[in-house]
């Protein structure tokens, strides 16, 4: 019995020894000392023997008993520690390697080319003046002299808000703003009495067909001068050197007479070509001249409107898309590329 117990544990010590990780161990422990062990079953054999050698052989099975399951501990315990350090090491973060570069945005081709045209007017004394994009009718139309029914307003398909039978053409219309010139009443009747120099860049809506030259979104720049003695000259002027800012300094421009109902007079400006240089081209459709901007003295009636009396005040305003100039000046054949966040297009500029 003695022999045998000596035998076993110098096998299970053995057997302890080869295992070289956790997942060896509870093989080992059943093997050895769970409840249908080899040691327990050969210690249910003491029983089994004369009695006089019990005493002896219980000591003996409960010694390498002991021994087996501090050997069991610690062998757990080191094979544990060894685990954990080797996935610390294996999970290292080295400090030392360069991080990732985030990646980082750039601005949008429309939002470039506004700041440019914001940066030229504030060159000349011009503010920015923000205003909304929902609009009443009264602002967008009415107080712009077109009051409700007046056939200009067929120059402008409108995106409506509310409930259009109802409100259509009527003071309570809520809109998406066909055009930025609503701003004008904002400045005006925010400064009056004062003088006015500013720009209103921002969103319009149309509810029209979507082609490669039409969105139903798009930018326009408004621009609005009223103070004493402000004639056509000084808007020709303004045209002028934002023209040549913004396309180079030969550009040419002509005002061509024309009708809005906001402005009186009213005249369109147009800018040589810059793709032939006034040859003739497809894009100028062979005129030599691209359309630039709207424009005009402020109407007396809109002057009223916004509370200043045209008897002493005068004005001119003007509003241009932004896509367009845009286009032209990068060569892009088509607006909807501006709406499309296709990153190959947006990568560009
Ligand atoms: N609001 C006009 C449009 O959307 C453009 C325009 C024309 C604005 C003449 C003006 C102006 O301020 O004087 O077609």
């Amino acid at each position: 019995m003695l022999d045998e117990l000596r035998a076993l544990q110098t096998e299970a010590l053995e057997a302890l020894e080869a295992i070289g990780d956790t997942e060896g161990l509870e093989p080992w422990r059943v093997r050895y000392l769970g409840r249908r062990g080899e040691l327990t079953t050969l210690l249910r054999s003491v029983g089994g023997l004369r009695r006089e050698e019990r005493p002896l052989a219980g000591r003996a099975g409960n010694e390498v008993k002991a021994t087996l399951e501090r050997a069991y501990q610690e062998k757990a315990t080191a094979l544990e520690q060894a685990e954990r350090e080797a996935t610390l090491e294996a999970q290292r973060v080295d400090v030392s390697l360069p991080g990732r570069r985030p990646q980082i945005g750039s601005l949008h081709i429309t939002t470039q080319i506004l700041r440019q045209i914001c940066d030229i007017f504030a060159q000349m004394g011009f503010q920015v003046y923000d205003a909304p994009d929902v609009e009443t009718d009264e602002m967008n139309f009415g107080l712009l002299n077109m009051p409700p029914y007046h056939p200009a307003r067929d120059l402008w398909d409108t995106f409506w808000v509310n409930d259009q039978a109802s409100s259509r053409g009527s003071a309570r219309g809520v809109l998406l703003r066909t055009h930025t010139s609503p701003g004008q009443i904002r400045v005006m009747r925010e400064r009056c009495p004062e003088p006015i120099r500013v720009i209103l860049p921002g969103k319009c809506y149309r509810y029209e067909h979507v082609t490669a030259r039409s969105e139903h979104q798009f930018y326009q720049v408004e621009g609005l001068a009223v103070g004493r003695n402000i004639t056509m000259a000084d808007l020709k002027g303004t045209m002028l050197n934002f023209a040549q800012m913004f396309y180079g300094p030969d550009q040419e421009v002509r005002l061509r007479g024309s009708y809005f109902p906001f402005t009186e007079p009213s005249v369109e400006f147009d800018g040589r070509c810059i793709l032939c240089h006034g040859e003739g081209c497809r894009v100028c459709r062979y005129s030599g001249w691209l359309e630039l901007a709207g424009a005009g003295m402020v109407h007396p009636v809109v002057l009223e409107n916004g509370g200043y009396d045209p008897a002493i005040y005068s004005g001119f305003a003007f509003g241009f898309g932004v896509e367009r100039p845009a286009m032209l000046k990068y060569d892009i054949d088509d607006i909807r590329y501006f709406y499309a966040n296709d990153m190959r297009f947006l990568r560009q500029f």
